[in-house]
């Protein structure tokens, strides 16, 4: 004969087992048959009360009972999980069939390119590359440059000043020079670029701006000569444009610098056979340089008869223009990316 209680408990569950579920009303099923005061476990403290020769087929039909439980709880446990994690998969899902946001590349200006492989070629030879303020004092930009207040070379160099007489856009990036001498203070040797924007009131125009880069160059040390000037622009020129080109000094005159010259270089549109970049000479001029003025030397505290070097500026953009055939700085001051190789043309649509 079947206990009342077990047939009360086994109608109970099997009507329970027929209802839809979820994983929160499975948990609470658990509970109700096998928690603490669950109804399965209730009916195992029933056993006290089960006649001793019933006993044995109780504690079977309980177990029975749980065993139809625990079975049918593994089973539900199992799909519900499944159903979930479908479903969170479903709603997470990125569907790779949209087509995406375009994304713009860029790459390297060259210009700042330009700069950049200058710096190598420098840097491999020793020098550091430093900075300097484009608000400049008028004793920096002319005269420590050994350029007094009224001397004509001044004119050159038609300046912005921005308060009175004494502060200014720098006009060129030889400043440079004179502030890394004094920070040198009187130790050797000192070889330095400096790349940085230079103004002048120009009007501009295909080969003029009012906003350019150069380079500034500076070597300090014992019996520093022309011919090692020569031989810094060869190597400089060389990596640049091509073992093919060649470097020539032609006299010139800068305040700072005795001897000064202009560095020509074989024109590289025509390989120094002649054509209108280089107005049919086969040279182009690139670089101002010099052997470094004793007076420089002195006022930025280097004794010129111990000491001597030379110095060296040159317009990036104008290497650039020669280096990419570019014919108009402006190039390189409006905002076109496509001109200045920023946007990457073979990206474009
Ligand atoms: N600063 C000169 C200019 O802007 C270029 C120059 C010439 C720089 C001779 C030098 C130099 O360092 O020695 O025209």
């Amino acid at each position: 004969m079947e206990n009342k209680k077990i047939i009360e408990v086994k109608n109970l569950l099997e009507k329970d087992l027929k209802e839809e579920i979820d994983l929160k009303s499975l948990n609470d099923l658990k509970v109700k048959y096998l928690g603490k005061k669950g109804l399965i476990t209730e009916l195992n403290g029933e056993i006290k009360n089960v006649l001793n020769e019933e006993k044995k087929e109780f504690g079977m039909k309980v177990n029975e009972l749980r065993e139809k439980f625990n079975h049918y709880y593994d089973s539900q446990k199992e799909k519900l999980d499944q159903e979930e994690l479908n479903k969170r998969l479903e709603e997470e899902a990125i569907d790779i069939s949209l087509p995406s946001t375009k994304v713009e590349i860029g790459a390297p200006n060259i210009l700042e390119k330009l700069i950049e492989e200058v710096e190598e070629v420098f840097m491999s030879m020793g020098y550091d590359v430093v900075d300097g303020p484009e608000i400049e004092e008028d004793r920096y930009n002319f005269e420590m440059l050994n350029i007094p207040k009224g001397h004509p070379a001044r004119d050159a160099q038609d300046t912005f000043y921005i308060e009175g007489e004494e502060i200014l856009l720098r006009s060129q990036t030889s400043p440079v020079q004179v502030r890394t001498m004094l920070k040198g203070e009187g130790k050797v040797p000192i070889r330095m670029i400096c790349p940085g924007k230079t103004y002048r009131r120009d009007d501009d125009d295909a080969s003029h701006s009012h906003q350019f880069m150069q380079i500034e160059g500076l070597l300090v040390d014992k019996d520093i000569s022309l011919s090692d000037l020569k031989g810094t622009m060869d190597v400089l020129f060389k990596r640049l444009f091509g073992k093919d080109v060649e470097t020539r000094f032609r006299p010139s005159y800068y305040q700072f610098t005795e001897p000064s010259v202009e560095v020509d270089i074989t024109c590289v549109n025509c390989h120094g056979k002649g054509c209108p970049v280089c107005k049919h000479t086969g040279w182009v001029t690139v670089v101002g340089a010099g052997v470094v003025h004793p007076n420089v030397l002195r006022m930025s505290g280097y004794d010129p008869e111990v000491w001597s070097g030379f110095a060296f500026g040159f317009g990036a953009e104008r290497l650039a223009m020669m280096k990419y055939g570019i014919n108009d700085i402006r190039i390189f001051y409006n905002a076109d990316l496509r001109e200045t190789g920023t946007f990457d043309r073979e990206d474009e649509e």
